[in-house]
């Protein structure tokens, strides 16, 4: 297993030998290693059962450090790096030559973000390089929110995991590149659409490309529990599967259904705040997931706030396969 920590200099000395540590960020645990090192980012790949098709984000502490890896930051892009960094916000730029083509699958827009995290903000600023790390999962399955979710899933592939507490923000980065003059967004994350369009005006969506290779974070099947896994009315989800003689968990913003075990069902704030939601969804999920349930079902989020990102990653931990 791992050994769990804060130690920085541990976890400094082993990523500059080449080693794998999880690090905590505001969004989801991270895999990292040194992403100038070819060998060092390829055992993320294999640790993680990842596709080599599938990019890895670059994590630093400074706009002069980003300056080093990327040949330039786009104005649009440079505004809403200088409000939202660091925070759950990734920018794909143009990546310098000294970035491996294994981090970015041979795109030539390499995705960088600065984490709100004052554990891995320390480690960054002791680094003269930056990391990769993708979430710490196995490919596919929910995101780590936990250092105990990190070391159940890949402790005995790892030798440290940086422990940073329960994860702020809950969900993924919100990824944006330009596309000649507009704003795209790729994945629906942490960062509100609406704090990001009060800042430069309304932007392009473009995160159901399912069929695009360079990006499984968009794959219509991931994020995903073991357990079936529903999604819609609740009122109407939870009755029928109980005539059915299903065992279920219940997976609400807010319901209660007294014809359901306590323990089976999970409200993810009482106050209806998405903020709050949103930090408990995926620590949620894999509660439900291990319980003694044989499905689970969950509702949409209201359409504001995080409620979008959020209905993202219940759509594809929904879709099977
Ligand atoms: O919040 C986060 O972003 C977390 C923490 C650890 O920073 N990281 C994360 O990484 O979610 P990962 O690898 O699980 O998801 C990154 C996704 C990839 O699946 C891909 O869709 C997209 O980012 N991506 C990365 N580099 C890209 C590139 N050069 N072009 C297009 N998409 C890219
Ligand atoms: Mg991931």
């Amino acid at each position: 297993m791992a050994e769990i920590g804060q130690d920085i200099a541990k976890a400094k000395a082993l990523l500059e030998s080449g080693g794998l540590v999880g690090i905590p960020t505001e969004t989801v645990y991270g895999l990292a290693a040194n992403a100038l090192d070819p060998m060092a980012v390829a055992a993320i790949f294999e640790a993680k059962n990842r596709p080599s098709f599938d990019p890895l984000i670059i994590h630093t502490d400074s706009l002069e450090k980003v300056a080093q890896w990327v040949e330039y930051i786009p104005d649009q892009l440079k505004t809403l790096a200088d409000v939202f960094w660091p925070g759950p916000l990734t920018l794909l730029l143009p990546k310098k030559a000294i970035i491996p083509d294994l981090v970015t699958s041979g795109l030539d827009r390499v995705a960088v973000r600065i984490p709100s995290h004052s554990l891995t903000l320390s480690l960054l600023q002791q680094l003269d390089f930056p990391l990769a790390a993708p979430s710490a999962n196995p490919f596919g399955y929910i995101s780590p929110t936990r250092a105990d979710h990190v070391q159940k899933q890949l402790g005995q592939k790892i030798p440290y995991i940086l422990d940073g507490g329960s994860c702020q923000v809950g969900l993924e980065s919100t990824i944006l590149g330009v596309e000649g003059d507009e704003i795209v967004v790729y994945r629906l994350g942490g960062l509100e659409l609406h704090a990001l369009e009060a800042m430069v005006g309304a932007v392009k969506v473009k995160t159901h490309s399912s069929s695009n290779p360079s990006a499984p974070g968009l794959l219509e099947s991931h994020y995903a529990p073991r357990k079936p896994f529903y999604v819609g009315k609740l009122q109407e989800l939870v009755p029928s599967f109980l005539e059915a003689g299903k065992k279920i968990g219940v997976l609400s913003l807010i319901e209660n259904f007294n014809q359901v075990s306590q323990d089976l069902q999970i409200q993810l704030s009482l106050s209806g705040d998405l903020k709050e939601a949103a930090a408990g969804l995926f620590a949620s999920m894999r509660r439900l997931d291990e319980a003694e349930v044989e499905l689970i079902v969950a509702e949409w989020m209201p359409e504001h706030g995080l409620g979008p990102a959020m209905n993202d990653r219940l759509k594809r931990a929904a879709a099977q396969g």
